[in-house]
């Protein structure tokens, strides 16, 4: 199939490509060169940047699948690590290959003890996402053997480092914060269990982890775990594309996460839901929201792709129902989330712009029961991210189409004019 795009009368044909689901996509590759015209689509909202094999979203129906396994059905029987596996591989591991991967994770957990000495660079009130951005970034000068990009193998093990050495990584970032010492992995633990073990104990004594808990956590990392071209993974891939190494491109993600629009938005969410208090002042926030003269937006509400409940959300607030009772909390802000919620889908202004609850509207509630400060929720998001964001650079450095990302601009500034000496210039 093709369609025709005609300029001044001048018509030419454009090849149609159909992917296995979702939209077809139109192959303006040639258009410059034939109309000397760009396209303009600021925030890429009609724009397919890339061909891809990993995550599948149809926003309309609330729709989300990982190598066609619809999340809900990974989140209720599969494991973060599983889900990993799937994301770089394409497919679920059998029992070996998961035992080996898991194997292979395992013995990457550790970071290089030098490593340790960045964190005493930094304040002990910087924003974990300040020292994730830079350590992640400053793994590249470790690890100088698995920085050829160009080698397979060395891009394999850089998959397996990011993923494993994230949850130690952003461990440590706590433990600065509160000023207690490192814990070394613990590599008897599964992988979420050894993350909450090396955040919340102390070498004084033996932690024992909730089961509970740790299964909630791990839905969390699932979930969290690729959304397709979202801002981050895009700047991944764009970073990818010049030929940077794994861990700067990493790097580059998590600074491009850290935007309240994006993954500092479970962060923000937590944050209103405390400021709003109590379910009788929704009304007042609700008309803020609506206000066109106030910035103000209802945090964990509303999404670019989903026109519809975000499926992620869904697992979410069935989640933090059951974790909050495990561990006895009665938290006010679980009922004015639940309010909240329930006025602003019967509100014609949500129902008429297709605002639903997003996966940072209950996340932040279960964080914040487990104990982690909300400074944490987007360090949480980035460490389950990674496995996304590396499956897709991989997926990006084995496609032979790939160049580097170099959009074009409508330009409105000035036209060419002379340099006017200082002293001229009134
Ligand atoms: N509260 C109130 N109004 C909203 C909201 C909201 N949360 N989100 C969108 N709108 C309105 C917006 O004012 C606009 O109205 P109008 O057409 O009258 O100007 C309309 O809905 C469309 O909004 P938009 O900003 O053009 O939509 P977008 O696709 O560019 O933005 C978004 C998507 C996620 C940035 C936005 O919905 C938002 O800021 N939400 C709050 C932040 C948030 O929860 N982000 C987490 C997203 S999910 C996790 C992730 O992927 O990182």
């Amino acid at each position: 199939m093709t369609a025709t795009i005609s300029i001044d009368g001048k018509g030419a044909d454009y090849p149609v490509h159909a992917g296995s689901i979702g939209p077809e996509v139109i192959d303006i590759r040639k258009l410059y060169g034939n109309t000397g015209r760009f396209t303009y689509d600021p925030g890429f909202t009609s724009t397919a940047s890339c061909e891809s094999k990993i995550t599948y979203i149809d926003g309309d129906q609330g729709v989300l699948l990982h190598r066609g396994y619809p999340i809900e059905q990974l989140a209720e029987h599969s494991s973060f690590l599983e889900v990993a596996y799937l994301l770089l591989n394409g497919e679920l591991p059998n029992q070996k290959e998961h035992d080996e991967f898991k194997y292979l994770i395992t013995r990457h957990t550790m970071v290089h003890e030098q490593l340790a000495t960045f964190y005493r660079g930094f304040r002990r009130d910087a924003h974990p996402m300040a020292i994730m951005c830079g350590v992640v970034g400053a793994l590249s000068a470790f690890y100088h053997d698995s920085t050829d990009i160009h080698d397979p193998k060395q891009r394999e093990i850089a998959c397996h480092r990011l993923i494993a050495k994230m949850p130690t990584i952003a461990a440590m970032a706590y433990k600065y914060s509160v000023g207690q010492p490192f814990l070394y992995p613990k590599n008897s633990l599964s992988y979420t269990g050894n993350f909450l073990r090396m955040t919340f104990g102390v070498p004084a004594e033996e932690y024992e982890i909730n089961p509970v808990v740790e299964d909630a956590l791990d839905k969390i990392f699932i979930l969290h775990a690729d959304h397709e071209q979202n801002a981050s993974t895009s700047t991944v891939r764009l970073a990818g594309s010049s030929g940077a190494n794994p861990f700067a491109c990493i790097a580059a993600g998590i600074a491009c996460l850290w935007g309240p629009a994006h993954g500092g938005a479970n962060e923000a969410a937590l944050e209103m839901l405390r400021e709003i208090g109590r379910p009788e002042r929704i009304p007042e926030y609700i008309a803020r929201a609506k206000n066109k003269d106030d910035p103000f937006r209802l945090m964990g509400f509303g999404h670019r792709v989903y026109k519809n409940y975000d499926p992620r959300a869904k697992v979410l607030g069935a989640a933090a129902t059951k974790v909050l009772d495990t561990l006895g909390i009665s938290d006010p802000v679980l009922d004015t989330a639940r309010e909240l919620e329930r006025i602003a889908l019967s509100d014609d202004y949500f129902i008429e712009k297709k605002l639903y609850p997003n996966v940072d509207f209950y996340s932040g509630i279960i964080l914040s029961a487990i104990g982690f400060p909300t400074s944490m929720f987007t360090a949480l998001f980035a460490l389950a991210r990674t496995t996304g964001w590396i499956a897709q650079w991989t997926e990006m450095m084995e496609d032979t189409d790939q160049r580097i990302g170099r959009p074009r601009q409508l330009y409105t500034g000035h036209g060419p004019r002379d340099y006017v000496p200082l002293a001229q210039r009134g």
